[in-house]
């Protein structure tokens, strides 16, 4: 199965009057895996996009040995029919007929279980599309665009959403795929996976290819060189300093003390069970966990959000009453600054501009528009929001543009009001670049250098490691382990699967 070489030459690609590609020229060759990597909004999608088709291209050409057939794309936003089954989903589209044209599911099954047995890829085929983990559903993307006969895939962030032990078995999938002369591209922010997995390398920089090399042997022997090298290609210049946690005082005090959180969801399920944990002031403590062990919950439960929730969250020595209206709410935002991981649900509103969003629920508390505008700038300009455009509408941004908006305007706003004294972040840097990300973990050093607590949920190790002062699993709704930051992969993904030997 050997995969069809792709060779993309100066295209541009414009929506309305937005260029979002003004030249990128890439080949894709088979048998390796070639990495894309660029800042928010430098042109990734649109350039997988371009490839299969689906981009308004004004100039360049795409050549695709064997035909656009021959290739098929696992978008950032998974495009599954979530009432149907994995089977259905899997065939949808190539459905096998038997007699009278009737689609034969006897069939796609036994297709589907040889493709799988072939590949590697598991899942569950008469789950609902509904009921599957994440990874499950990019795995039963993936094979979709296997079963109709693609012999390149294009995958846009597929870790993104991943568990480290997700991320590595995709890339195992994907070393045998191209091993076996596949054609892959895969688009990621994560330096490491770049450094161990990819053989080619091509990086955008404000719609422009701006390096396109393949990643030789003894370069990995020097991940640090290598890494640095590729940072500087992102950003154009020199990569941002690492961040660590700032110093904890001996005697710091407890600010924050949750106890006991307990939350059933409407099957009956325990997704908080008996949580608790504690942050002094001016600590960084990580939340580590696979998806779906109440992390999501537990930043609900501080913002209030859960009414159901029970337990107690003390802070600063006093019992935070529960949240019954919506002035028990405003109480609990002055208390507690929150970034949802879910930033459509909860923070941003995608119809309104940017400059909006950048304030949002700030009114009464900034001293007219001239003050407003120019703290609207200042954002901007300090959490790199791309394009710095006020007036655009927040959802034509690419999806790490709309992160720095939320993560910024709630970072920015705490450091200006002293009497809060909690902030609780859920997945703040997910989807973001090198240059973003150092941004935001300056930003969140900043808060606790100020004596704030901050709590931060992620599902990226490496980001725990840098910022946390320490690391507690969560797994089945309740902390199962506190890990130094200094702890390995394998050990904290060992906590994170409820392994008791941790
Ligand atoms: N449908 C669209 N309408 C308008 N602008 C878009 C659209 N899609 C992408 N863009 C713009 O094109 C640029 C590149 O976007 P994208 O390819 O999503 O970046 P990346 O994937 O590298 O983060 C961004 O500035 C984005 O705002
Ligand atoms: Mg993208």
């Amino acid at each position: 199965m050997r995969g069809p070489v792709m060779k993309i030459e100066d295209i541009a690609v414009r929506y309305g009057d937005c260029w979002s590609i003004r030249s990128a020229t890439i080949t894709l060759e088979p048998g390796v895996i070639h990495a894309i990597l660029g800042e928010n909004g430098a042109g990734k999608s649109t350039l997988l996009k371009a490839a299969v088709g689906f981009a308004p291209r004004v100039a360049g050409t795409v050549r695709i040995e064997g035909g656009a057939g021959a290739i098929g794309m696992v978008h950032q936003h998974f495009m599954l029919v979530s009432a149907f089954t994995a089977l259905e989903n899997l065939v949808l589209g190539n459905e096998p007929t038997g007699s009278f044209g009737r689609l034969d599911l006897a069939k796609a099954r036994r297709e589907a279980e040889a493709l799988m047995e072939k590949t590697g890829l598991r899942v569950n085929l008469d789950a609902r599309t509904s009921e599957l983990a994440v990874g499950e559903r990019q795995r039963l993307e993936i094979l979709r665009v296997l079963y109709r006969g693609a012999r390149a895939i294009l995958l846009d962030e597929p870790t993104a959403v991943l568990s480290p032990l997700e991320a590595e078995e995709l890339y195992t999938t994907l070393g045998v795929l191209a091993e076996g002369g596949a054609t892959i591209a895969v688009v990621t922010h994560r330096m490491d996976e770049v450094i161990r997995f990819a053989g080619h390398v091509t990086i955008m920089r404000r719609g422009r290819t701006v390096l396109s090399r393949p990643i030789a042997a003894e370069e990995r022997s020097d991940p640090k060189r290598l890494e640095d090298v590729l940072t500087r290609a992102i950003m154009g210049g020199e990569p941002p300093p690492e961040t660590s946690p700032p110093a904890l005082a001996q005697d710091a005090k407890v600010a924050l003390s949750i106890e006991d959180l307990v939350l059933v969801d409407a099957g009956g399920k325990r997704v908080l069970d008996g949580l608790s944990l504690t942050v002094k002031k001016g600590e960084i403590v990580g939340i580590a966990g696979i998806e779906g062990n109440g992390q999501r919950e537990l930043v609900r439960a501080a913002a209030g959000l859960e009414p159901g929730v029970a337990g107690s969250i003390v802070l600063d020595g006093a019992r935070l009453p529960a949240v019954r209206s919506t002035e028990d709410l405003r109480k609990r935002r002055r208390a507690i600054a929150v970034v949802h991981e879910d930033r459509h649900a909860d923070g941003l509103m995608l119809d309104a501009s940017v400059g909006d969003n950048l304030v949002l629920g700030e009114l009464g508390e900034i001293d007219g528009p001239g003050a407003e505008a120019a703290l609207i700038t200042r954002r901007i300009e300090r959490f790199g929001v791309y394009p710095p455009e006020p007036a655009r509408r927040a959802g034509e941004l690419s999806g790490g543009n709309q992160q720095k908006v939320v993560v910024g305007r709630a970072l920015d706003r705490i450091e200006a009001s002293p009497e809060r004294a909690l902030v609780v972040l859920g997945q703040p840097t997910r989807g973001v670049d090198v240059g973003a990300a150092s941004t935001i973990h300056g930003a969140i050093v900043k808060a606790a250098e100020k004596g704030l607590a901050v709590l931060v949920v992620s599902a990226d190790l490496g980001e725990l490691r840098r910022l946390s002062h320490r690391i507690l699993v969560i797994h089945r709704g309740r902390i199962v382990a506190e890990l130094p930051p200094t702890t390995s992969d394998d050990v904290i993904g060992r906590a994170m699967l409820g392994m008791e030997d941790a």
